[in-house]
């Protein structure tokens, strides 16, 4: 038979993805134009013209689709060593930097580097579903800790009690998927505390993995800390998937705080994983490409006109939503306590989104508002119909 594991995780698999193949099958059954489908964080923006034009020269340049050292090219490592050096004043050189194909891969390499069976792996909910199975496929247990609910902040107390002796890793994630929060300095400056004492009394690190796809995606100017400044036990995962629209080319990068304790270690840990889980090595091509474009992001103000008409839409409506300052998601309150039946109810008015639940914080649900202005303002009557059937007003 096959993996008993796998084949168990298949019945639990990602809601986000579930929901999308619903959204196709609606859209088959009624034409694309009539379906309202925000299930998937795919942004709609095309790479900038320059990005487009880097691509075509970097294709045809010598050896550049030969395979290479695993960690990636030297000098690419060294460009994003010296930009994390000069954002963070962390000592970051080229062998603290491991190019990885996304955010996906970067987060599965470091939970295949630093799990040992039984570790615990704190979550902040609503969270990634996919977390579930970075750190489940490597041993791992995963701690959800529930942020405040509204402002999706860090509950610093709740997580402080989530600690145990086994606990390996954190995982922080802001800008936030779902919720868009921004966690700011001081609460995380509040955490390193905690965390310090915890390390303390346990006697081990606790790794503070930080997930970081959206960290060029915010708004309003608000302030994203810089994690590798404020933790010494930080691992950043960053990918170009979102800020440079090109999640489907598959690049991003772990950098690892030199003030690790024994970082030279979990780096080769890290090489090794991103060979032996087939990775290999993140794609060639687009390591030369994003090497010149670290600081760049497509289509700010085009998301944040869409988040500023979506969420005016919602909220006049009666749906009851905090205004998000980055990523390109709204997190609505469910107007009713299922929220799973709530997005069943919505499939029936041709609105694709995604419940709470899948985000471990049920009585939500999530919408994609990387789609088109029209798709957005197109459904509204659809939303306001829904809104009706849910709560009869
Ligand atoms: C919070 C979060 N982490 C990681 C990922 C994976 O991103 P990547 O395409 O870089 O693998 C996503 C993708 O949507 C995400 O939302």
């Amino acid at each position: 038979m096959f993996s008993e594991r796998i084949v168990k995780s298949l019945a639990s698999g990602s809601m986000i993805r579930a929901m999308f193949e619903q959204g196709n099958a609606l859209k088959k059954l009624y034409g694309p134009e009539n379906v309202y489908d925000f299930a998937l964080g795919n942004p709609d923006l095309e790479p900038s013209a320059e990005i487009i034009e880097d691509m075509k020269a970097l294709v045809s340049q010598p050896d550049i689709h030969k395979y290479m050292a695993n960690a990636g090219h030297a000098d690419v490592r060294q460009k994003i060593a010296d930009f994390m050096k000069n954002k963070t004043d962390v000592a970051f050189e080229a062998r603290h930097i491991i190019m990885c194909t996304g955010a996906a891969a970067g987060l599965t390499i470091t939970m295949n580097s630093i799990l040992n069976p039984g570790d615990e792996v704190i979550v902040i909910a609503p969270f990634f579903g996919e977390y579930r199975s970075y750190v489940t496929q490597y041993g791992g247990v995963i701690v959800p800790v529930r942020a405040i609910p509204g402002t999706f902040q860090l509950d610093i107390d709740a997580i402080g009690n989530a600690i145990t002796a086994k606990t390996k890793a954190i995982i922080i994630n802001s800008p936030n998927n779902p919720s868009g929060a921004v966690y700011p300095e001081e609460d995380l400056l509040k955490l390193n505390s905690v965390l310090l004492g915890a390390e303390t009394k346990y006697g081990q690190p606790i790794y503070v993995v930080s997930d970081e796809p959206y960290v060029k995606v915010s708004y309003d100017n608000v302030q994203i800390p810089e994690v590798a400044s404020i933790f010494d036990n930080a691992i950043i995962v960053n990918s170009f998937s979102k800020s440079l629209s090109l999640p489907g080319e598959r690049i991003g990068y772990v950098a690892v705080n030199p003030l690790i304790k024994d970082s030279d270690i979990l780096v080769d840990a890290l090489i090794y994983s991103n060979r032996t889980l087939g990775f290999v090595n993140a794609p060639s091509l687009f390591q030369k490409l994003v090497a010149d474009h670290l600081d760049d992001v497509v289509g700010l103000d085009s998301y944040k006109e869409r988040r500023d008409v979506f969420y005016k839409i919602l909220t006049d409506i009666g749906f009851e939503c905090t205004l998000p300052k980055g990523a390109f998601y709204l997190f609505v309150k469910s107007p009713i306590e299922d929220d799973g039946a709530f997005c069943d109810m919505a499939l029936k008015h041709n609105i694709v989104i995604v419940s709470g639940k899948g985000f471990g914080y049920p009585g939500y649900f999530r919408i994609a508002y990387c789609v088109s202005m029209s798709q957005i303002t197109g459904s509204k009557e659809a939303f306001a119909a829904l809104y009706k059937e849910a709560t009869g007003k």
